[in-house]
């Protein structure tokens, strides 16, 4: 497994939980999309994908982190309106899971393909990155929020 194909599956329990339409945990959700998964794309996954690409990736990485920073604020108000009991919560969180899935999509679609020209060796140091990000940030939380098992944490460390 790369570290591309990790934050896909990420992606896939983004999907399935957004058409829930709600959070099981707002703080461990916060952790897993910002600390874990946005932090493995901005330090990990988009500085390769600059050097692989042309300028219109390098745009289109730029674009991506914009949205990043987006979302984060989203987020930030569907907790301060939780927190208020205001229903602008119910109201908001289609527009913010909506704005995070199309993003997603277009990570997939515009450059995370470039992932497969990177040599072996940097995929693997890239994927031990990754590891190390959501281990630090909370593998407790990461498996809560994706589904992932301790044994496929195992299998992929090895
Ligand atoms: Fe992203
Ligand atoms: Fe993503």
């Amino acid at each position: 497994m790369d570290a591309v194909e990790l934050l896909m599956i990420d992606h896939s329990a983004l999907r399935i939980r957004s058409e829930k339409n709600d959070f099981i945990d707002m703080m461990g959700f916060r952790a897993f999309l910002m600390d874990i998964h946005v932090a493995i794309e901005e330090k990990v996954v988009f500085p390769e994908l600059v050097l692989l690409g042309d300028n219109e990736a390098k745009k289109t990485v730029d674009s991506l982190i914009a949205d990043h920073k987006l979302l984060d604020k989203l987020y930030s108000n569907l907790v301060k309106w939780k927190a208020d009991e205001n229903p602008l919560y119910e109201q908001r969180i289609p527009l913010f899971y909506q704005t995070l899935t199309f993003h997603n999509s277009q990570e997939e679609k515009l450059v995370f393909p470039l992932w497969k020209k990177l040599e072996p060796e940097k995929n693997r140091d890239d994927m031990k990155a990754s590891l190390e990000i959501i281990e630090s940030s909370g593998l407790n939380v990461y498996m809560k929020e994706t589904g992932v098992s301790p044994e496929m944490i195992k299998y992929i460390e090895q």
